[in-house]
């Protein structure tokens, strides 16, 4: 599978560092968690941290907007190099424009799902988007417990995907550590988020040489 940390689980004020540790670990992509205080509790950041971090990295980027209107955003972020692009499902009403959208911008559109809406809602779009970013926790914050139901929901999308002969690939986000990073590989996933995993981590080279190493 391949990494992407989340920033938000490392020290904000002090970024340099940790983006060099994603470097030095060979991580695959910097997770960035866009969230407006309106589609979720929490505030966090939004362009400016990523257009600042984007001089300090040339990793890919992976941005997780978890707002009302994502598609104020698309723009700007199309010129800082963002290869994943995950609007959340709940928020719009116009979800193939928004696709399309993106995908005119140069960026993967991605389709994020939190983890009480149905795979029913994002079956229309399945054949338009490159991922889908399936919540294991409540999106707002770092640091949160795994919600084991989870697992059904990305084997039925994982089936989903060989039946229709679909090639999107399959994110996890939320509450991925070492001990449910194997069962995730086994069921299809491609990329697994890890915030707190990561960076809490006594070895985060370890650890993502470990994520890296496991597949189907
Ligand atoms: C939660 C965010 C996640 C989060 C991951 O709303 O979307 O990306 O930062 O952090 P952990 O791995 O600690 O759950
Ligand atoms: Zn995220």
């Amino acid at each position: 599978m391949k990494l992407a940390p989340s920033v938000l689980a490392a020290d904000l004020a002090d970024l340099k560092p940790c983006l060099r540790l994603l470097e030095e670990t060979a991580c695959d992509y910097v997770h960035f968690d866009v969230m407006d205080g309106h589609f979720v509790p929490n505030l966090t950041y939004g362009v400016p941290l990523i257009k600042d971090a984007r001089k300090h990295s040339s990793l890919p980027f992976d941005v997780h907007l978890m707002v009302t209107d994502p598609a104020y955003y698309i723009g700007q972020l199309a010129s800082l190099d963002v290869q994943i692009l995950s609007f959340h499902i709940e928020a719009v009403r116009f979800a193939p424009r928004l696709i399309r959208l993106i995908r005119e911008h140069g960026m993967r559109p991605s389709v994020a799902l939190n983890p009480q809406t149905p795979l029913t809602e994002i079956e229309h779009i399945l054949p338009l988007v490159g991922n889908v970013l399936v919540m294991s926790v409540d999106p707002g914050f770092a640091g949160q417990d795994f919600i084991e139901q989870v697992y059904a929901k990305i084997e039925s999308l994982a089936a989903f995907r060989d039946e229709h002969e679909l090639v999107f690939t399959i994110q996890v986000d939320g509450g991925v550590n070492a001990g449910n990073a194997d069962e995730l590989a086994e069921l299809g996933v491609d990329i697994v988020v890890a915030g707190k995993a990561f960076f809490s981590c006594d070895d985060p080279r370890g650890f993502a040489s470990r994520v890296q190493s496991l597949s189907r």
